[in-house]
């Protein structure tokens, strides 16, 4: 779904905000809910060892079909909340794709820094994309939010988004209900229906700071906005990095 080069930007990004906090370069690099990894496959031409953990079979089979002639990739299929995988430290890990807000409660958030904390060297950086949140989805019912249509050399998909009620002090932005009724090319009689439903956590700089400083294994070194090293929390659009030290 990304927009044509909106990946290599986003490499090129880290890179820049692994250069100017790191002693020494980055060469081993840890990919969260890393899907098929576009970014380590990005890095790994490079001759960065990448290793991507995720908990979807399709994506991983994605990934290791995508990173076939690659050295330096692979994956373990993990839960992003608690897993450890049998490497050796990394040098950097990142989350992108503005998913770490699935972390719902407070002890997934800090079970789920303590297992990349403990796969990193000290003084190694945890960069986490996040969406800006500007505004709590609040409704009193499911309220459709999105509707489009994908096609595929397979199926033609109808994707609707809906918005769920959730109560006012589960700390969360939205609970994000993704409906896609799949119909296969030569099969029209046949409608497949997936659902799946995503509560997000209403995650702010602020939050991601006291979580570092909960799990007593990084402290938030860095905030950059819109994939810039310049432009202001106020004046952010889009979305936001937020940068962890290993200490
Ligand atoms: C939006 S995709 C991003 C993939 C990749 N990082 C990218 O930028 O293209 C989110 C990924 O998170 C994975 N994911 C979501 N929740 C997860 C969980 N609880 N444990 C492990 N993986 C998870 C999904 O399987 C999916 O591959």
């Amino acid at each position: 779904m990304e927009k044509p080069g909106e990946i290599e930007e986003e490499t090129e990004f880290l890179k820049k905000v692994w250069l100017r906090h790191l002693k020494k370069p980055a060469r081993r690099v840890l990919d969260i809910a890393s899907g098929d990894s576009p970014h380590g496959q990005i890095l790994a031409r490079e001759g960065m060892r990448v290793v991507g953990i995720d908990r979807s079979p399709t994506m991983i089979a994605a990934g290791k079909k995508g990173s076939r002639d690659l050295a330096g990739v692979s994956f373990y299929r993990r839960e992003i909340n608690k897993f450890s995988v049998p490497e050796r430290p990394f040098d950097v890990a990142f989350f992108m794709s503005e998913t770490f807000p699935v972390l719902i409660s407070n002890d997934d958030l800090l079970s789920h820094l303590h297992s990349v904390g403990r796969l990193l060297r000290r003084g190694g950086l945890y960069c986490i994309d996040i969406d800006k949140m500007d505004r709590i989805r609040m409704v009193r019912d499911r309220k459709r939010w999105q509707r489009r249509k994908v096609r595929t050399p397979e199926a033609i998909v109808d994707v609707n988004t809906y918005d769920r009620p959730f109560p006012w002090y589960s700390a969360t932005q939205s609970i994000f209900e993704l409906e896609c009724q799949i119909k296969f090319h030569g099969r029209p009689t046949q409608i497949v229906t997936t659902r799946d439903v995503i509560p997000i956590r209403y995650t702010v700089p602020q939050l991601l700071e006291l979580a570092a400083k909960a799990s007593q294994m990084f402290e938030m070194i860095a905030v950059y906005t819109d994939l810039s090293l310049v432009t202001s929390l106020d004046q952010c659009d889009r979305r936001w990095l937020g940068v962890l030290e290993r200490v």
